[in-house]
């Protein structure tokens, strides 16, 4: 046997047993690298007679060209068997299902009080907001309603240790908003607000609309006027509405607006106390002290103030029993509306 056929066979061996590819290049170097085996049999030529050169020149490269191609076959073998592993991990099983992206959408409070701005904002009034922390001065005093006055008892206000109050209605909005505009204005002031109290109907944070209205010539015909027309946008239907004589300090004369109980039409049930009405507002004329104690001339101007509470709107609109509900944050509550 020729040199170079043991040479070529142990090549081949130990190409077969190569693992991976820094094996291959190992081999390489081992056989046809600077200091490989080929490379020292190409260097013996010197030592042969010139009758014996091209023989042996033309097997050593085909020895050469042999090992080339067992290294070049096996490398492309393992670089196969890397990339199909690699495929089967990273495989993506196209038959599972997707994950759902879980898309949120505007809590029912928020998508009534959108539909009350929408509406105030088309009548061309402004919307504003104020701090839910309040001094008693804006909340109550300026409202004309002084202290020991029995309307701040029944509003049941959270106190803070420094004196100030969680305001318990939007109405000092209407103070800050006063004192910075000269009438003719109307605006809106939606936001939330603060009381000491919690039942099917009541819950301590709640929200409530404020609107005002002042200028040289409103009545309290456009009050009713301008409710009646907001409700049946509201609730896309004719309403039954009911308004009761009734008192705050900051306005005179004075209402308060029921709407029917859309639960049970009137009839009575829990929703509603049994009485067939659900108290949704309360408005009026705004009281001449109250505008005085903003400096406008009450003799020249007059206008009407309304306090609608929005989670009650939310409540018949969505026909929900229990205002509790809608600050529960039950994801499978809030996915109905
Ligand atoms: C007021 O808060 C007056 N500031 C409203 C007002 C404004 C009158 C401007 C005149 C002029 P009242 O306390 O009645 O009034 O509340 C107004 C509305 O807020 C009620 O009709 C009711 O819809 C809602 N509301 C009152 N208390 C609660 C509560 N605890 N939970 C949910 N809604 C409430
Ligand atoms: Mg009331």
């Amino acid at each position: 046997m020729l040199p170079f056929e043991s040479i070529l066979k142990q090549a081949r061996e130990q190409c077969e047993a190569a693992a991976d590819l820094p094996a291959i290049e190992q081999l390489r170097v081992q056989f046809l690298g600077k200091k490989g085996i080929v490379t020292e049999l190409m260097k013996t030529m010197a030592s042969l007679s010139p009758a014996e050169r091209p023989l042996y020149g033309q097997q050593v490269n085909e020895l050469k060209e042999a090992i080339q191609s067992l290294l070049q076959v096996k490398q492309e073998q393992l670089q196969a068997h890397a990339m199909n592993a690699a495929l089967e991990r990273d495989a993506v099983d196209t038959s599972l299902p997707g994950r759902n992206v879980g898309i949120g959408h505007l809590h029912p409070v928020t998508q009534t009080r959108l539909r009350i701005e929408g509406f105030f904002s088309s009548m061309g009034f402004d919307i504003v907001t104020g701090p839910e922390i309040e001094d008693e001065y804006h909340n109550f005093d300026a409202l004309n309603v002084p202290p020991h006055h029995p309307a701040r008892a029944s509003h049941d206000t959270f106190y803070l240790e420094d004196g100030h109050l969680l305001r318990t209605h939007t109405s000092p909005v209407q103070i800050r908003y006063m004192k910075t505009h000269k009438p003719p204005f109307r605006m809106v002031a939606p936001g939330r607000v603060y009381r000491c109290d919690s039942d099917m109907t009541h819950t301590p944070m709640f929200h409530q609309l404020e609107a005002l209205l002042v200028d040289d010539h409103s009545t309290f015909a456009d009050l009713k006027g301008l409710l009646q027309t907001f409700l049946e946008a509201f609730f896309e239907q004719s309403v039954v509405l009911r308004l009761r004589p009734s008192y705050f300090p900051f306005t005179e004369p004075s209402a308060e607006v029921d709407i029917q109980c859309v639960k049970c039409q009137g009839e009575g049930c829990r929703t509603c106390s049994q009485s067939g009405w659900l108290e949704i507002l309360g408005c009026g004329m705004v009281h001449p002290q109250v505008l005085n104690n903003v400096s406008i001339d009450s003799e020249r101007y007059s206008g009407f103030a309304i306090g609608i509470g929005i989670d009650r709107l939310a409540m018949l609109r969505y026909e929900i029993p229990d205002l509790r509900l809608l600050f529960e944050n039950d994801i499978r509550f809030l996915k109905q509306f």
